[in-house]
């Protein structure tokens, strides 16, 4: 909660030194737009937040106050003579934009297999052209939950339409439900799997940019992404994953007892898209 007053802070400092006229505007811009991708969702969901339809009114009755400022600013006294009104308009304003980019856009899933970090290794898959798959450093007892699948939930259209386009790697790594509504994207902003997923979304302005500094606390390991489908002989898999549709969330377990040392090798399912392997 710090981080966020902290960049509330910065953004009316920041904000104050530029036309704020114009700052205004923008935000009122970036809100609205943001406010029409949550209402898709909120359509997908059958659910209504009245506090995102408020947002662009809030903005529409806070320009009118900008005007004493924005014709002061012309003699170069403008920023002293913002009222306490405006900041605090303001702020309110930013401190919604910010907490619904928090909500909507922070990396979900978890590791949540004890020692997740020793058990668990990344290193080159044995299935070919594979890259990187998921091995194991100990012995596993069938049923044990690894965790959860980490990456951010978009809605699939968004996704397919915007990330998936410019950056289609993005799309190998991100699971998308069966009922083909909402994705799960691990990858960063340029559709690349790393370590760790900092959250953040590509179409929502500044979305990125907050999550890999003022929330980067809240970044998840990726390890589950790197688990690969079996090679063509090898056989079974060991691990499965369940989708819940309610939650979002998808659960990975081990469906067998494993041993040191091997690679994990996950049952994708039916609607996995497999077209990236060509
Ligand atoms: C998972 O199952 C496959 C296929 O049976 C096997 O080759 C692999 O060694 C198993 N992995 C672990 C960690 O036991």
């Amino acid at each position: 909660m710090a981080a966020a007053i902290n960049a509330f802070l910065l953004l009316v400092v920041a904000s104050s030194s530029f036309d704020v006229t114009l700052s205004f505007h923008s935000l009122a811009f970036i809100t609205t737009t943001h406010a029409s991708r949550f209402n898709s969702n909120k359509n997908a969901r059958g659910k209504k937040s009245t506090a995102i339809f408020a947002l662009p009114e809030l903005l529409a009755s806070s320009l009118p106050l900008l005007a004493p400022s924005s014709s002061a600013a012309v003699d170069g006294h403008g920023v002293s003579l913002i009222s306490p009104q405006v900041l605090t308009e303001f702020a309110s304003a930013a401190m919604t934009y910010l907490s619904l980019i928090a909500y909507f856009d922070r990396p979900r899933g978890s590791l949540t297999i004890p020692n997740a970090e020793s058990t668990l290794q990344v290193r080159p898959s044995h299935v070919p052209n594979a890259g990187l798959g998921l091995f194991t450093t100990q012995s596993l007892s069938k049923g044990t939950i690894l965790g959860t699948y980490p990456g951010v939930l978009r809605p699939a259209n968004t996704f397919y339409d915007g990330k998936g386009r410019n950056f289609p790697q993005a799309i190998g790594y991100s699971w998308r439900f069966t009922d083909n509504k909402y994705v799960i994207d691990p990858t960063d902003s340029q559709g690349n799997i790393q370590d760790v997923c900092l959250g953040g979304s590509s179409e929502v302005p500044f979305s990125n940019t907050i999550f890999s500094t003022i929330f980067q606390i809240w970044k998840v390991n990726t390890a589950l992404c790197r688990i690969n489908e079996p090679p063509i002989g090898v056989g079974g898999c060991n691990v499965s994953a369940r989708e819940n549709l309610d939650t979002r969330e998808v659960v990975f377990e081990l469906i067998q007892d494993v041993v040191p040392g091997q690679e994990l090798y996950l049952d994708y399912g039916l609607t996995y898209d497999r077209s990236m392997y060509g």
